[in-house]
């Protein structure tokens, strides 16, 4: 089994056999940082960065990582290139293919990050796609692994729009690992049922259970991780946020939720996060509809339990691990 020359897309075109190779990669690099031991085995190698949606983990990570193993990265975004408007993105992948050693791309469907993947030639990996967040779901593991010793096993509830990026990459990361998964929403926002079947057949395989669950009184027992996500992602009209505010309010995540929750759970979640009002939009929905918080509580987030900020560190080494392994062979 070898990642080089490999693209990163989704979760689903992964084997476990994959994940843990990266997982196993980004331990090492991670203690190679923390020990201040260089790894700029990459010198040379060239890497755009083209984000069509706004970031700050992602993009850090990417720039950071790239810098830390001797790579020169690009940053493109969305408003100063030809990129959609000028230029289709098969011509973009066609000049990127010829300059750089690899693509990273964040933006809107991904069907865009796969068309780049094929007429680049180069690997491509998938910063955040309307569809899927794979580079989160590996730091997501790896923050799991770090803090309970095993991934297999465990249970992850995921409370929230469990249609999106974060919930059908959770959905496959958790089968694909033999982590059992619940969704807890209102079953209008339970995944994609096509999606649904794929992970069940692989669930089967691996020992995961996946259960869609309503009750936001039922969704966390048992739970060894409660993860949500914003209710309205990026992309998304803004028009949405009164729906979602009415429909998914009942799975807030609050300390009655991680009571349900085993003793030793934690709290997780991708970021950024409506957890106080220290953001503009917080403040607009304090003022239009009185709410202090939204998908989680300061109290959760705040707490003890929460490793939120493990969770976003993570993202710096699982990204360097991707590049890493589809750029250099061995390691
Ligand atoms: N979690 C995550 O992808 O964060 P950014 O949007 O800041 O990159
Ligand atoms: N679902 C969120 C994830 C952000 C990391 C979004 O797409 O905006």
């Amino acid at each position: 089994m070898t990642l080089y020359k490999k693209n990163f897309l989704k979760m689903l075109d992964l084997t476990s056999q994959e994940i843990e190779e990266y997982l196993r990669v980004a331990a090492l690099l991670k203690e190679k940082k923390k020990k201040g031991e260089a790894h700029d085995f990459l010198r040379g190698k060239n890497v755009a960065l083209i984000f069509e949606k706004t970031s700050t983990r992602t993009r850090c990570a990417f720039e950071v990582a790239a810098a830390d193993l001797g790579m020169h990265a690009v940053y493109l975004d969305p408003k100063s290139s030809q990129i959609g408007k000028k230029e289709s993105i098969e011509d973009t992948a066609k000049v990127l293919g010829r300059m750089f050693d690899a693509i990273e791309y964040r933006g809107y469907g991904q069907e865009i990050v796969e068309a780049l993947a094929e007429y680049s030639g180069v690997p491509t990996f998938n910063g955040l796609t309307n569809e899927s967040h794979p580079t989160q779901i590996l730091a997501d593991l790896l923050t799991v692994r770090e803090h309970f010793g095993k991934i297999k096993g465990l249970t992850l509830a995921y409370y929230g729009d469990a249609r999106y990026n974060m919930g059908n990459s959770l959905m496959v990361g958790a089968a694909k690992m033999g982590m059992n998964f619940t969704a807890c929403c209102p079953a209008a926002y339970f995944p994609d049922p096509a999606l649904i079947q794929k992970c069940k057949e692989i669930a089967a395989q691996t020992g995961s259970v996946l259960r869609f669950e309503e009750d936001p009184a039922k969704g966390s027992v048992g739970a060894d991780v409660v993860y949500t996500d914003v209710w309205v992602s990026m992309g998304e009209a803004p028009e949405a946020w009164e729906e979602r505010i009415q429909d998914l309010s009942p799975y807030k995540v609050n300390g009655n939720v991680m009571k349900r929750a085993n003793e030793r759970a934690v709290f997780m979640h991708c970021l950024p996060a409506f957890h106080d009002l220290g953001t503009e939009i917080g403040r607009e929905m304090k003022a239009r509809f009185g709410l202090d918080d939204m998908e989680v509580t300061n109290e959760v987030f705040s707490g003890k339990q929460s490793v939120v900020f493990d969770e976003a560190e993570n993202r710096l080494h699982t990204i360097k691990a991707v590049m890493a392994l589809a750029l250099c062979d061995g390691i």
